[in-house]
Order: C-alpha cells, then structure tokens, then sequence
C-alpha cells in the first residue's frame, strides 16, 4: 500500500489485478445512475431482459422492471465465469468447531445438486413459489442448502439468527405466516451443545407452520412430532435430482430479513429478486474485488444481513469460494481466526471492529507469528472502525499490504453502499470512504437543507437509491413510510446515521441519531429493550442507552424507576431484567448495567431525554436543561452512577 498525505492507496500489483481500477466509473455513473445499475445488470443472466430501468412507485420502488431472473441460475448454470469452468471448484469450505472433525468441501457441482435435491424435498411437502419458509439455523451448510434451494424454487425465505430466543423466532413466524421452518437439533457453541430443535418447538407455539426439518449436527436426543417433523437429510435422498429455476420477476420477492424495530415489533426487510441479485453479485465484484480465485471469509452468521449477502450470494455470483465456520472466531484458542486463515489460504477476510479489538487485545504479541501470506484484502462491516483497530487490522493482519476497506450499509440495503473501491482508494482509518459509483449519498440537516463539508448531519440517499433498497416492511407499509420516507419525504431515504462528509466525497459515519444501539455490531433498539424490560411487576418505567465500550463498540445500561413500595435487591432485580431480555430477544442482547433511579429526566410533555443519561457517561456536555420538566433528577442520577 502506498501512503501519502494522510491518505492509502493500492500499490501497483494490487491496483492493475483489481477488478475495478478505472476512476472514470465514478463520472460515468453519476451521469446516468440508471443506465449504469442496467449496464451491471447486463452482465448477468436473465430469462427476459427488463423493459425499464427504474420507476418510482412510492411510497416503494421498482428495478429492472418486467425483467425475469432466478439467483440460483445465477450462481450455478448461467454463472458469469461459466459453469464449465467453475462447476469442479469449491464453492464452500465448512471448518467445524470442533479441530477434531474434519472440514467439509462442497464443489459449484456437488452443491448445486444438493440445492436442487432440496429444493425438490420443499415441493414434496408442498412449498411453492411466494411461499414464506423459516429458517432457524446455526452455522452449517445446510443452512446454505435451505437459503439456496428456497431461491431456487421461488419461496421466501425468512432467516431467523439461531441466538434469537423462542419468542422472537414466534412473534416472526406469526408475522410471515411461513408454513414451513427449517432449523436442526442443536448446534455447538464454544463446546457446548444447544438444543435448537426445543428451542424451535417452544417458538412455534400458535404458528401456522405445518411442516418442521430438521438438519442433524449434534446428534442430541430431541422430541419428534410424526406427521409434522422431518429429517433433512431423509427427504434431500429421496427427492429427485433436477429442478429447473422458478423464473422469477425482478419485484417477486427473494427473501424477508427482520432487523430490530423501535417496539418490541421487528420490522421485516423485504428485498426482490432482481435489485438484490444485481446488488449482491456487483458489490463483490467491485468492493471485495471477487475474483474465481479467491476464498472469502466473511464471519457473520447467515442469519444477518452480512451473512446473507457476502457468505452465500455475492461470493457464488462471482463464481468465487466462501468459507463459513461453525463456531465463534476464538474459540478454542483466541487465535483460532488466524488458523484458519492459514489453512484454508484466505484471500479476502471480511469482519466487524467488535472482532478485531477483541482480536487485538487477546493475541496482539503472537499476531506476528502468522504470516497471512495469501490474504490479499480486509473488510470491515458492521459499526465505526476506531483509528486504532484499524492501523492494527491494516499491519497486523494485512501487514501492510492489503487494502482495508470500511463497509457502510444496513440490512435494508442488501449490499454495501458506501467504501472506497480496493483498486482506486484512497483510504483512511475512520472514514467509510466514497458512496459506490452510482449512489448518491447527501448529508443533510434536520430540514433538509445540504451540510458543507465538514459539517456532521444526517446520512440520506437520493434517487435513484440502489437496485438492492428495500422494498417495503412486511406487513406494515405505515411503518416502512414512516422510518424511511418521513423525515424527507419520498424522493429521500433516510437512513437513521449521523455522518460528514469531506472534500473529496469520503465520508465519517459517526453512528446512529435514532434509538438504535450496535452491540458488538448486532442491531437492537431502546424500545425492544424497554417493552421487555417494563413487563417486570416492580417497574414503572425505565430508559435504555447505549454507553461507549472499548470492544463491543456500544453497549446498553438501563434506568429503572421502581413501584412505590417495591423492595428489590439490586442485583436480583438485575438477574430479573437480564432473564426477560434473554426470554424477548435471545442471549445476544447483553445488558451491562441497570441503576435504579427515583425518577428520569424528561421533556415537559413527558418524553425521556435519554441523550441526558448517555452524555452522562461519554462526558459530554448534557446540553439545555432547561427544557427539562424535573432538571433536578440528573444530579441525583449522577451520584447512583457513582455508588454503583
Ligand atoms: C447500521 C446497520 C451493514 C450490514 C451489517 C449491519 C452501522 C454498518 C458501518 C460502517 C459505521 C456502520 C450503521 C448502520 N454500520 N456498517 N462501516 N461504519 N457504521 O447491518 O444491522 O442493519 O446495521 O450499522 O449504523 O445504519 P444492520
């Protein structure tokens, strides 16, 4: 990499293999956005070409409309690389938790048989196109399988992470109506079995899901309802071995994916056949810079937006090889990410700042023993990389060498959206970069009116968006209006970030300006917190924020005011709060504190100031009080910060 004036750049070698090099891309683009989403678009396989680029149908939006496409001949028949030359590749390296077991590989052929096997299996039980099916799985290839062969014969997916609890997998199948979930007996997790299948069952109470598979892993004993329960491996034989691409339309929908809503009520991201597949595939190419040679790592779980997009469809659209592992990326040992990297050759290793600090502060000093010769790109997702993880991902991992590019997107935006291009650059530690060619990216005041570089406000996108935008919430267009097209209006997405923007288009995320917290890079809101929290029988009510932590980015404490006259220990008050965050989300949502406090402070007509709470930990300044109807609260939650 070569440094000047504060900025990297790509060396030569890196710069002349890349698969964009041209800085031209990015006037071209800005010119005609549409022409240019439709010119990647030509690149790949259609059934029927579209008859228009894109069309504003608000409040939702249409791409490549009347074209006709299916991911799945995408990846697999009709790759762009040609099948001949990719079908005897490994499309997927699957390395075990435990070293014991050996790896799995799956060549372009052998999945794409299983793929259609399956996808046949889900017809036997009577899955159809626009069919919604559930999947609750950990980290094994069938969870590719399912994703796969759902595409293949036009069902909706519907992913749901493995962490989440019972009742957030029920409150999403209540929501979809699927009728078939797909999940496995258990799954390992640093060692340890847990039993998915009674997790399953638990949230399948009240469902209209008729039909359950189940993918053996670990062989844990578990309760079998005949008639409904089926074996994921005794349907994939019996199925038969071909079947053709459901040949979907551009706006049918490819899959919903929740993702935290400002209630207890996630809200379902849909995403469509042909937007999203022209995303997937180009955004590989262009940021990941795929190339059939490479073996990509991308550590999210398929049950994320990121595993979505970057473990399945992006790196099989560009006819490259994915690596999923099984279990968390330092467990056995903190250096376990690094073994693998070596053995199964990474070229490119995508992950969240959550994972490099954690990598950073367990194995700083042994980091030096690993060469990381076949690493060749870094890549960063998830939440704002701070300058230092970043100078130690860039020399420590890339030594030197390889580029670090810093993501920026959502879930509901299918593909990244925002980062310097591997062979133009430039890069810098802290800023995301430039919007992709071809995105128009704003940043705005609370108005509307255009910030001057420098000047920190909120991120948007401007029409024409990206082909990959969501196209509605599931269920609830009011919702979907009112987060996304309220703020601006219809022609302007709003995406909930604060950010700047300098001089020359690259832009600072500073993190969000709405009640989303990132922990550890997952995305939850205040609100799902509260409603879980408030349904404890001695709390009145109680205010959640996020606090600065040096690896999990965020993390949540909340304020409780208590019943008059409840008597609660603190600290079974606490393990109270945690059990019913566990019960409503699921073990990922980590609560690090709770205070008990007489009251909190609010606005006279009654609203929470919680930027009040959080200023009280980062130190800054707690602004107007004035405007507070009890001003007199923040001294006395001061001193409860301090004694606990
Ligand atoms: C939010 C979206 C993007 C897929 C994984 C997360 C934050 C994401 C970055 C980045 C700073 C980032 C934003 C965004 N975020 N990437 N590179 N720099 N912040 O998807 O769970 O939908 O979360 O993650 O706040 O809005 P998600």
């Amino acid at each position: 990499m070569i440094y000047k004036d504060g900025f990297y750049y790509p060396s030569d070698d890196f710069k002349n293999n890349a698969n964009i090099k041209d800085e031209s891309i990015y006037k071209k683009a800005q010119k005609d956005p549409i022409k240019f989403w439709e010119d990647v678009a030509g690149e790949l396989f259609w059934y029927k070409k579209w008859s228009k680029g894109f069309e504003r149908v608000a409040p939702s939006l249409k791409w490549f409309v009347n074209g006709k496409i299916n991911i799945t001949s995408c990846i697999f028949e009709n790759n762009i690389k040609g099948w001949e030359n990719i079908k005897n590749k490994v499309a997927l390296i699957w390395e075990p938790e435990n070293q014991q077991e050996e790896t799995k590989y799956l060549t372009y052929s052998e999945l794409y048989s299983k793929v259609n096997k399956f996808a046949n299996a889900l017809k036997n039980i009577g899955v159809k196109k626009g069919d919604v099916v559930a999947i609750y799985m950990p980290m094994i290839p069938e969870i590719i399988i399912s994703m796969l062969a759902c595409a293949r014969i036009g069902a909706v997916h519907s992913v749901v992470f493995s962490a989440f609890s019972p009742k957030a997998l029920n409150i999403r199948l209540q929501d979809t109506k699927a009728k078939v979930l797909i999940t496995s007996d258990g799954y390992y997790r640093r060692g340890k079995v847990i039993n998915l299948k009674q997790q399953a069952d638990e949230g399948l109470e009240g469902t209209e899901v008729e039909k359950v598979i189940i993918a053996k892993r670990t062989g844990n004993e578990i309760s079998v309802i005949s008639n409904r329960d089926l074996f994921f491996d005794d349907i994939l034989e019996k199925a038969d071995e071909f079947t053709e691409a459901e040949v979907m339309d551009s706006e049918d929908l490819q899959f919903i994916l929740y993702t935290s809503g400002s209630t207890g009520k996630p809200k379902g991201c849909e995403h469509v056949c042909g937007g999203y597949t022209v995303y997937a595939y180009w955004t590989g190419k262009a940021v990941l810079d795929l190339k059939e040679s490479d073996i990509l790592w991308c550590t999210s779980d398929p049950g994320w937006i990121t595993g979505h997009t970057y473990v399945v469809y992006s790196p099989l659209l560009n006819g490259a090889t994915t690596l999923m592992f099984e279990g968390a990326p330092d467990y056995p040992t903190p250096d376990r990410w690094a073994q693998i990297i070596e053995k199964h050759k990474v070229t490119i290793f995508y992950t969240a700042p959550t994972a490099i600090r954690m990598f950073m502060k367990e194995i700083d000093e042994k980091i030096d023993e690993y060469k990381f010769e076949t690493l060749r790109l870094l890549g960063s997702v998830g939440e704002p990389i701070n300058e230092e993880a970043w100078i130690w991902f860039f020399e420590k991992v890339g030594k030197k060498r390889c580029p670090v590019v810093d993501t920026w997107w959502q879930t509901e935006l299918g593909g990244i959206a925002i980062s310097s291009l591997p062979g133009i650059g430039p890069f810098k530690p802290t800023m995301a970069g430039r919007p992709l060619p071809g995105v128009k990216v704003k940043i705005l005041d609370d108005e509307g009116n255009e910030l001057k570089v420098g000047e920190e406000g909120n991120l948007v996108i401007e029409e024409p968006f990206v082909p990959s935008l969501l196209r509605n919430v599931h269920n609830n267009t009011e919702k979907y209006i009112k987060t996304y097209w309220s703020q601006y209006g219809e022609k302007i997405y709003f995406s909930g970030d604060g950010a700047y923007m300098m001089q020359d288009g690259m832009v600072r995320i500073i993190g969000r300006v709405d009640d989303v917290i990132k922990v550890a890079g997952h995305r939850f809101t205040t609100g799902e917190f509260e409603d879980a929290i408030t349904k404890h029988k001695d709390i009145v009510e109680c205010a959640v924020v996020g606090v600065p932590d040096e690896i999990k980015g965020f993390v949540p404490v909340v304020f409780v005011v208590l019943n008059d006259g409840a008597v609660v220990e603190r600290e079974t008050l606490e393990n109270d709060i945690k059990n019913l965050l566990r019960e409503a989300i699921g073990p990922i949502a980590l609560l690090k504190k709770v205070y008990i406090v007489e009251d909190l402070p609010k606005t006279r007509s009654g609203k929470i100031m919680r930027r009040v709470l959080r200023n009280l930990f980062t130190g800054e300044d707690l602004g107007d009080l004035s405007t507070l109807a009890n001003p007199e609260v923040v001294e006395k939650i001061k001193e409860v910060i301090k004694n606990q």
